[in-house]
């Protein structure tokens, strides 16, 4: 028997200032994204911005549907978005924003499981790890250095015997 420590360190940053512009800037254009939000059920709404290699920006903001599985998180709005419009070229950071309009002042929100996975795809065709800064509306912004960390043990198109 083995143990096999898996992990990461969390980067919790308490003020924005801390960060360097460059990734300021992802966030405010996350805050942004947010506002097209389209989310009358669950009132919570999530912008997505993340930048690629060239420094091009692409957004998404989740889209619900009245038929809930409908709908679509911010991510992959955004991350399908720049397969769609840039392929081949290497996502960088993805800036995520939220907010509630429920009494709660939301934290900062990890993408869900389904968007992790939509995203670890792409992380392993680029072969370089995907950041993240995630922002809710209490100040707190959390920094992840890939997917790879979030989603460990996540499942890979080698395990079909595609990609590598
Ligand atoms: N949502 C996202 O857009 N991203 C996540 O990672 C978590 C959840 C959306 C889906 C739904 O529109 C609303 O937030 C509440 O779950």
């Amino acid at each position: 028997m083995e143990k096999h420590p898996i992990g990461f360190d969390l980067i919790v940053y308490h003020d924005r200032n801390e960060l360097q512009l460059s990734d300021r800037e992802l966030l405010e254009a996350s805050e942004e994204a947010l506002k097209a939000a389209y989310a009358p059920y669950s009132e919570f709404k999530v912008g997505a911005a993340l930048r690629l290699e060239d420094g091009t920006v692409v957004i998404g903001s989740n889209q619900e549907n009245a038929s809930f599985p409908s709908g679509l998180c911010a991510e992959r709005v955004a991350v399908f978005q720049a397969g769609a419009r840039f392929p081949g070229k290497t996502i960088e950071t993805i800036a995520i924003s939220v907010h509630s309009s429920a009494d709660l002042p939301a934290k900062p929100a990890a993408p869900c499981g389904n968007c992790r996975q939509a995203i670890y795809e792409y992380e392993m065709r680029q072969k370089a790890p995907i950041r993240y800064l995630m922002q809710g509306q209490n100040g707190t912004i959390y920094e992840c250095p890939s997917t790879h960390a979030i989603l460990p043990l996540g499942f890979e198109g080698s395990q079909l015997g595609k990609a590598d």
